[in-house]
């Protein structure tokens, strides 16, 4: 069994994943939103401060499996510095004193593997990510071949709900509450600008788009019942300019599987939008399950079994957290 950590930002998640079915034996995971809530966004210290608390806890309840654990997981990269800290250092410990191999997982390949919990995996896979940190399109042909192929130049696709439902003062994390205000919205109501859509390059931005949606908030003032207008125009332009650069990138690259992940793929406009996009090519777009879609420690767990079989451990001295990723 491999037990896999992550505490990359706001969620102190820990998994119990056996090696020879996949099978997830444990997992639980602690959310600090409503602590982040009041200030809009995630405190970093105060993240780490609670990971501190929170994954000791969580940790006790392992013990009966601790015999027969064959590695330690936890991702590394890439995250708030003083949150992956807190994994890495309970890692490292771990390993000491149970004596077994660590493994270093990147946040984003734990994404792409939350597809695959108590799965099989199959590859190649084109994989839209769009979470709080990343916007960006990989071309996956295995653990170790993934290749970048587009990515946001500013802000994330869910960066930036979080950053309106702030505008808006309705807290952390803005995704599931803009999701949920645009739902009685008309998306036609503001015509904001597709981000890049005059552009060539096959790349995300959303600052402008975000600017735009703070000029409609300060202008509806008082007028609260705007905001179901400008949150459904947001979700849609914000959506539609992920869905121009994938049909530009489709071009030249038809997809032949197809998957979103990151915790902004639970966005049922986004699904609906992209299963639209993917029917001329008769692409089947593949999704986490919704619990798995947001960060979690079994897809942490899900790529240290595949990193155990392929040897691929980390030295107590070698393994650092890096808040940027390679990938
Ligand atoms: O993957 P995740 O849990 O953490 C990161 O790795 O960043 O993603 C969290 C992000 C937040 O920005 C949140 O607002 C966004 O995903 N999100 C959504 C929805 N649910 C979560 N964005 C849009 N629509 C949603 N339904
Ligand atoms: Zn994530």
């Amino acid at each position: 069994m491999i037990l896999s950590i992550e505490s990359s930002c706001d969620d102190s998640a820990i998994a119990i994943t056996e090696v020879a079915t996949n099978k997830l034996l444990f997992h639980k995971k602690i959310s600090q939103e409503l602590e982040h809530s009041v200030y809009g966004g995630v405190v970093p210290e105060l993240a780490a401060r609670l990971h501190a608390q929170t994954l000791p806890k969580i940790l006790a309840e392992c013990e009966p499996y601790f015999e027969k654990l064959k590695a330690v997981a936890v991702t590394s990269t890439p995250g708030l510095a003083v949150t992956l800290v807190e994994g890495v250092t309970m890692a490292k410990a771990i390993a000491v004193a149970l004596n077994i191999p660590l493994i270093g997982v990147n946040h984003l390949v734990g994404h792409i593997y939350s597809l695959f919990i108590e799965r099989e995996t199959t590859f190649p896979l084109t994989v839209l990510l769009v979470s709080g940190g990343h916007t960006q399109v990989m071309e996956v042909k295995s653990l170790e071949e993934i290749e970048t192929v587009a990515k946001s130049m500013d802000d994330s696709f869910g960066e930036s709900f979080d950053k309106v439902a702030k505008m808006m003062g309705l807290g952390y994390p803005g995704g599931p509450l803009i999701e949920k205000l645009a739902k009685d919205g008309d998306r036609l109501k503001y015509n904001f600008t597709v981000p890049l859509h005059q552009s060539p390059l096959i790349a995300f931005s959303y600052s402008g788009l975000k600017n735009a949606v703070r000029l409609a908030v300060e202008e509806a003032g008082e007028a609260k019942e705007k905001y179901k207008d400008i949150a459904a125009s947001f979700e849609h332009i914000a959506t539609k300019h992920l869905i121009m650069k994938l049909k530009k990138y489709f071009k030249s690259h038809p997809p032949e599987s197809f998957a979103i992940v990151g915790g902004a793929s639970a966005n049922l406009y986004l699904r609906s939008q992209i299963e639209e996009l993917l029917k001329p090519y008769g692409t089947k777009v593949l999704l986490s399950e919704l619990k798995y879609c947001s960060d979690n420690a079994a897809m942490i767990g899900r790529v240290g079994v595949e990193m155990y079989k392929k040897g691929l451990f980390s030295s107590l001295e070698e393994l650092d957290i890096s808040p940027k990723s390679q990938i």
